[in-house]
């Protein structure tokens, strides 16, 4: 094993090296100042403080094109259809204008070509090799609309017709179960910039069918068990995969998001069924009666009537090994179950790994795992199963800028006891959002990315908006909350999204108490009704309305780009912290990518440098080790529009409808960003 192309990524090594030297001198001094709210100063060179004022913002903008700030460029990798093997036949723009090719053999084609709607990316470098190695992407769901011609134009005609539509055309779910789940994609660098090596060592598609291990505390459990899979052992597939992370072994972690879209016939089996121990299962995940996909209309696997925990064996972390093609995906039950947005990993200081992870629904939680054992940088194999053993913790934000991570472990004299309905760990991580809720977890307004800082250390949450922020106390989600603004959700109706920066007690990642921030309140600047707030006493529950924005305490209001709902959020390798939104295009215009130093002088001056085409976001924001490249997934070009009516024509032109794809951005001169 060790002798394969790929081993731990001496990215990851370096970063924790650095950070581990760096953290120490700078940090410890800043946390008190962090806390007390003053800005830090910290870890600022010379020169990537001049590289980030080079940035000349672009943006907002309307346009259907990857627009950069001067002195960037960026080359299409790879799109939805594209070959990712020798021997595949590629399904071209200009092929999907007609519905020719959704034929009975259109799953078994899409199998080896690169799924619809690209989401995370992750990339590990080839050590030894310089400019070769694997792109991990994700692919999140199918847009219909946006792939199959000849479908109605409005939503709600489409939705009326989806069940006759599927039956005159039943091969369309199995293509769609193969346009999904990730690809792991060989690249190579030339003078010319990075391309794909189709059918190279790494290469292969994982689908929702993929046949993959349940391991961790729910594996074989009662509720994991399926008329299909009376072990509980055995899954089929991976879906909904929205973002992703990196363990410092060099595997890929995916995260199965909105699964709950994937299945039918919840209300009538709850109607009919006594089985109340998996009643209770979904109480805080709920099902529906018509799922958003219709697969359930062909196929048994995704009808609650037929496998009513079959819903409970998806919604996990999978680790996905891009040095073994033909290894099975674990999916990891320690991690808990809940709309996995992503799996950022770093090491705590005795040297065990930790994994930050957002619950992206409306009021849901963030949560942290560390792992029992120590990563071993010698032995890749004996990382192999590190993440199946560890403590789960979900946060708890205080009033006092200050917060505590707590245990998610069954104990029949604490919390989680079978008098509470949790038997075991299993029932735990099963019905992790309940168990949660009984420490007494904050809900939060959608966490996607939690992203720890390679350099600092710092903890990076992208609040993605809540426009459901409002006082009261309702029932929402299978339990009853204060829905109102607290202080680490402070602005009512949050439409545009915000960043909580968290600081680890001894700035150390396995701690369980910690001091927090707001690090953006993101909004439009150039709005007169909008106050730009520059002091941290004047951000409250309180005090604050929709428009109102903070960029982590800069002074210049005009320096700053306007931003609208961050989702995903990547470091560069000098610890600048990166942003792709995922927003509706009327609030500031298209999505796009920005950058913004998180110490220094510069802390806060947000810029944007890239503007994504019509209806799509953005997400991904991968870098090389070297920092020379970026990657991003520019992802659902022409939502708003069809096949047949596009508005986006990205990024095949030519009067083409729109496909996702895969971006390289990089500098003219080849510097690093
Ligand atoms: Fe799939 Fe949380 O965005
Ligand atoms: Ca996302
Ligand atoms: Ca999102």
């Amino acid at each position: 094993m060790e002798d394969n192309i790929l081993t731990t990524s001496p990215y990851f090594g370096a970063l924790c090296e650095r950070r581990l030297s760096r953290r120490s001198l700078l940090l410890n001094a800043s946390v008190a100042a962090a806390v007390a709210g003053a800005l830090p100063t910290l870890g600022s060179t010379a020169n990537v403080s001049s590289r980030h004022t080079s940035y000349k913002a672009v943006g907002p903008t309307r346009e259907d094109a990857v627009l950069l700030s001067p002195g960037l460029r960026h080359d299409v990798l790879i799109g939805w259809g594209d070959s990712l093997f020798a021997d595949a036949r590629s399904l071209s723009a200009r092929e999907i204008r007609s519905l020719a090719w959704l034929d009975d053999k259109a799953a078994e084609r899409q199998q080896r070509l690169f799924g619809t709607n690209n989401d995370a990316l992750a990339f590990f470098a080839a050590p030894g090799k310089r400019g070769v190695g694997a792109l991990c992407v994700n692919h999140e769901y199918v847009m219909p609309e946006l792939s199959l011609a000849t479908l109605p134009s409005s939503a709600s005609e489409r939705a009326k017709n989806r069940e006759s539509w599927i039956k005159a055309r039943p091969q369309v779910v199995p293509w769609m179960q193969a346009a999904h789940g990730v690809s792991v994609v060989d690249l190579k660098r030339s003078a010319r910039g990075w391309s794909v090596v189709r059918g190279g060592p790494s290469t292969r598609r994982i689908t929702a069918n993929t046949p993959m291990q349940i391991m961790g505390p729910a594996r074989g459990d009662v509720l994991m068990r399926t008329n299909a899979d009376p072990t509980g052992t055995l899954a089929l597939g991976t879906f909904a995969n929205c973002a992703g992370g990196k363990t410092p072994w060099g595997t890929y972690l995916t995260a199965e998001e909105n699964v709950q879209d994937y299945f039918g016939g919840a209300r009538s089996w709850a109607a009919e069924s006594d089985d109340d121990m998996t009643k209770l299962a979904h109480r805080r995940w709920p099902l529906r009666e018509r799922s958003a996909y219709g697969w359930e209309v062909v196929d048994p696997r995704f009808d609650v009537r037929r496998e009513p925990r079959e819903p409970l064996r998806h919604g996990w972390i999978v680790e996905i090994d891009p040095q073994n093609p033909d290894a099975p995906p674990k999916k990891r039950t320690s991690l808990g179950r809940f709309c996995h947005e992503g799996a950022n990993t770093i090491l705590t200081k005795d040297g065990r790994v930790a994994a930050y992870m957002g619950d992206d629904t409306k009021f849901e939680y963030v949560y942290k795992f560390v792992t029992r054992g120590r990563f071993d940088a010698k032995s890749r194999a004996a990382n192999r199963d590190l993440l199946d053993d560890g403590t789960l913790h979900v946060a708890r934000f205080d009033a006092s800028g200050r917060g505590e991570w707590l245990a998610l472990v069954h104990d029949e004299n604490g919390p989680l006891n079978s008098r509470n309905g949790f038997r075991s760990q299993a029932d735990v991580v099963i019905k992790c959002r309940a168990a949660a809720d009984i420490l007494g977890a904050t809900p939060m307004d959608r966490p996607e990315d939690v992203e720890p800082s390679p350099v600092t250390g710092r903890v990076y949450m992208s609040l993605t908006k809540n426009d459901d922020r409002v006082v009261k106390r309702a029932e929402f989600t299978g339990r009853e909350i204060d829905m109102g603004p607290d202080h680490a959700n402070p602005r009512p109706k949050n439409d545009f999204g915000h960043i909580v920066e968290l600081i680890e007690d001894n700035d150390d990642a396995s701690s369980t108490r910690f001091s927090w921030n707001l690090f953006l309140l993101a909004g439009d600047p150039r709005n007169s009704n909008a106050r730009f707030l520059t002091k941290v006493e004047d951000i409250g529950p309180d005090k604050l309305a929709r428009e109102d924005v903070y960029y982590a305490g800069y002074t210049d209001r005009e320096a700053v780009s306007p931003i609208a709902c961050p989702d995903n959020l990547g470091f560069d390798p000098t610890g600048r912290l990166w942003i792709v939104t995922d927003a509706d295009e009327e609030l500031i215009g298209n999505n796009g990518c920005f950058v913004v130093p998180t110490t220094g002088e510069e802390r806060g001056q947000l810029r944007q440098v890239l503007s994504a085409p019509v209806g799509a976001e953005v997400c991904g924001c991968e870098f090389t080790p070297d920092g020379t490249t970026l990657f991003l997934s520019i992802q659902h070009p022409g939502e708003g529009g069809t096949v047949d009516a596009p508005v986006s024509h990205w990024p095949d032109g030519g009067g083409l409808p729109a496909r996702s794809a895969v971006i390289a951005v990089s500098r003219e001169d080849g510097s690093p960003l």
